[in-house]
């Protein structure tokens, strides 16, 4: 019947069949998706794909289920004879659990005939099957679970197991979690629900009708021992089209399922994931980390912002604690200005124990300077207004720049709010009038003082006519002459009192010396001269001769004027009964009966009378001879000096302001005084 060329058509039709065979195994579907970006999938229940790439299965929230599908069908059966093809697929999950040791409920690789798996439940039953279709032959379902719970119900063999599944939840085969090691093919447990990245591959052999089924670390290829093996042919299981996917379901614990990465061919090997390219697991995860962040995030900010607060606080404080004052016309007395901070640590931090003395105008400490380790002593002067403070830290630092062998070197200054702070040579020795009144422990003998008043007379003569300027002391006195380390005697305090004595307006002048060195022209003019300190040099002569202060308390009412006393001495001609009994008899009796007479002389009440200060080192040096005090008027008949009634007023003056309570200086004296004698 068949001719040739029927013959011929009937192969020509075998062969246009046998390459459309062959075209549609060239198509056999085979994909791969390096994370889920771009992948849409047919995603249902908590199911999402987070912004990074990642198939996050379920969302930290309890009894839910979400699966994920490959959005279209895929031939699973050869047409011609019904049998299922080899298949592979490999993926990437991992299991983030509310706790370390529990978690629920797992993720299943399923090829199920829907897409989604209707009816289904969550927890135990993976969001694969319920309670009345779980194990029924119409389901055709394939999967391979990693199950992290045991249910005893299915048979679970562990809370960590790797199982194959056919139409159940009951495993056809499970074996715990673990992995043949490549080197030395031991067994190594894993966690799945570490937190930790897995790969797990799945494949189907079509002609040996077998399933392979291996996990491993990410880390870690592929073993070359799966780690469950099953003989199983799924042709009567599966239909012609079938879906495939993941499924995961949570219990009562809070867990998130992700799957990073997934390929899939059909027919043959599916191709390895690149690893670098998955997208990255959330950084938190995990209760330690959630504490870590709920309870330690927290107290470490407070802590931090305290510590700031705190370093703000210690910070403004310091500033504070070491503020001072500058402005522009101190620029020029840059040398001259000592920080405060620098005083601050030199004394100590101004500490009581570093007190040397306190006087009119305030304490004195001692202290070391850091850097130079020169002893030095700081006087805090305490001054409320800031006029005339320019002339006064000018003239200061002007003077502070004599340098003379009798003047205690100024070495600087620093200025603050309401202060003023002079810095000096530190004197060893102290101040002379620890040696000279109240039964001293140490006192000096004729020679050292005689040795100290030439000394006194020549810084005061250096102060008054040695330098371009004349510079009036103002508050000569035993208490400010210091000695030094070899007994010199330096004058301190120079111009000091000025800060205090400032006005145009005789009328409200406000004198300020010490009572008993005060010549009273000074007071009632409120001007002082080279000759009121000339007057106050003779208190100071005196006082050294005759080791007691210019006025003495001798009772309540009761007071014991030096010049007066002396006067009275040398009135009776026997000057040298004033002297201090202190020096005995080891002296030269001409030079103490000069002393006492110059300072009759300084002390004199009329100015025009008082020798100057050359005049009085030459006294001294015996240049020439001193007068007579008789011919000067200091005869007993008291020329000059018989201001009785003036001298009343002074001593009575004196109590009165004793009662009020003013101390010996800063003492401003209203009254007309005159020393004079009887
Ligand atoms: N450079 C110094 N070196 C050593 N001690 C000093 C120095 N300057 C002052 N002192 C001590 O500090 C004490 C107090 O001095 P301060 O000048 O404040 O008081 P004052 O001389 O008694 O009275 P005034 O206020 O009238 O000067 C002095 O008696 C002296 O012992
Ligand atoms: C989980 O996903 C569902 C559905 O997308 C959403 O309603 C729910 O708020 C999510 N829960 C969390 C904790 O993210
Ligand atoms: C079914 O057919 C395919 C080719 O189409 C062949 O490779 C396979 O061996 C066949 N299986 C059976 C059981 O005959
Ligand atoms: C179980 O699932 C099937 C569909 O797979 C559904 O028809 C049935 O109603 C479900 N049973 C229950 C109890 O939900
Ligand atoms: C399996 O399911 C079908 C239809 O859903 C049902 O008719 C049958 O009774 C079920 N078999 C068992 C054993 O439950
Ligand atoms: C591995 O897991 C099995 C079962 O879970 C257990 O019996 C075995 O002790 C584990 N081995 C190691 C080394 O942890
Ligand atoms: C499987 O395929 C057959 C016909 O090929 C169809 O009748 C049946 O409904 C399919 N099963 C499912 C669960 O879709
Ligand atoms: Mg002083």
């Amino acid at each position: 019947m068949f001719g040739k060329p029927a013959r011929k058509t009937a192969m020509l039709f075998k062969l246009v069949i046998l390459t459309l065979v062959t075209l549609a195994a060239a198509e056999d579907l085979n994909f791969i998706f390096n994370g889920f970006q771009s992948a849409n999938l047919h995603l249902d229940g908590i199911a999402g794909v987070t912004p990074n790439g990642l198939l996050r299965l379920t969302n930290d929230t309890k009894q839910n289920q979400g699966h994920a599908f490959y959005p279209n069908s895929i031939t699973f059966k050869d047409s011609s004879n019904g049998t299922v093809f080899s298949f592979s697929t490999t993926f990437v999950f991992a299991i983030r659990s509310e706790y370390a040791d529990l978690s629920g409920h797992g993720i299943v690789f399923v090829v199920a005939p829907t897409q989604g798996l209707p009816g289904a439940f969550p927890s135990q039953f993976l969001g694969l099957f319920n309670e009345s279709n779980n194990g029924n032959a119409t389901n055709q379902v394939f999967a391979v679970e990693l199950d992290t719970i045991q249910s005893k119900e299915f048979n679970d063999i562990n809370e960590n197991h790797v199982g194959i599944d056919i139409n159940g939840l009951h495993s056809e085969k499970a074996a715990p979690a673990a992995y043949y090691d490549q080197n030395n093919g031991g067994l190594r447990n894993l966690t799945l629900i570490s937190g930790q990245p897995m790969r797990v591959w799945v494949e189907y052999d079509g002609a040996k009708k077998q399933i392979d089924v291996s996990l491993a670390p990410i880390n870690v290829d592929k073993p070359y021992t799966p780690l469950l093996s099953l003989n199983f042919d799924l042709s009567p299981i599966l239909n012609d089209t079938m879906y495939i996917g993941f499924s995961s379901s949570t219990g009562s614990v809070l867990t998130s399922h992700y799957v990073l990465g997934w390929s899939f061919k059909i027919n043959g090997q599916a191709q390895e994931l690149v690893l670098s390219q998955l997208p990255k697991l959330p950084r938190t995860g995990g209760k330690k980390r959630s504490k870590l962040w709920t309870i330690g995030v927290p107290i470490l900010s407070v802590s931090l912002i305290l510590i700031a607060v705190y370093g703000l606080i210690y910070i403004i404080r310091r500033k504070r604690k070491f503020a001072e004052l500058l402005e522009d016309w101190e620029i020029e007395y840059g040398p001259q200005r000592f920080k405060y901070k620098e005083l601050y640590v030199a004394t100590k931090g101004f500490k009581e124990k570093e007190i040397l003395g306190s006087g009119g105008f305030g304490k004195v400490y001692r202290g070391m300077l850091p850097t130079t380790k020169n002893e030095i002593a700081v006087k805090r002067v305490s001054h409320e207004s800031r006029q005339g403070m320019k002339e006064f830290v000018a003239e200061i630092v002007s003077i502070g720049q004599l340098r003379h062998r009798n003047l205690v070197p100024l070495l600087g200054y620093c200025r603050r709010k309401g202060e003023l702070l002079l810095v000096y040579d530190y004197m060893p020795n102290g101040s002379l009038d620890k040696y000279l009144y109240d039964q001293p422990a140490v006192t000096l003998n004729w020679s050292q003082r005689f040795r100290v008043i030439r000394g006194v007379a020549s810084g005061l003569f250096y102060l008054h006519e040695g330098w371009e300027q004349v510079v009036i002391h103002r508050d000569v006195k035993a208490s400010n002459v210091l000695l030094d380390g070899e007994l010199n005697a330096r004058l301190g305090d120079f111009g000091l009192s000025r800060l205090y004595d400032r006005g145009t307006d005789p009328q409200t002048t406000h004198i300020v010396g010490t009572l008993g060195y005060l010549a009273p022209e000074h007071t009632r003019t409120g001007r002082a001269t080279e000759s009121t300190d000339v007057f106050a040099f003779g208190a100071f002569l005196l006082e050294v001769a005759c080791g007691r202060r210019p006025i003495e308390a001798q009772g309540p009412e009761q007071h014991l004027i030096l010049v007066d006393w002396v006067f009275t001495c040398w009135s009776r001609s026997n000057i040298l009964e004033a002297r201090d009994q202190n020096f005995g008899t080891d002296f030269v009796t001409e030079e103490v009966e000069l002393v006492l007479k110059l300072g009759l002389l300084c002390s004199h009440s009329e100015p025009s009378v008082r020798p100057s200060m050359r005049q009085v080192m030459q006294y001294l040096e015996g240049d020439i001879a001193l007068p007579e005090l008789s011919v000067l008027g200091l005869s007993s008949s008291g020329l000059t000096f018989a201001h009785h009634e003036g001298f009343d007023d002074f001593a009575m003056s004196y109590s009165s302001s004793v009662a009020k309570g003013f101390s010996h200086s800063s003492y401003a004296a209203d009254s007309t005084l005159l020393s004079g004698g009887r």
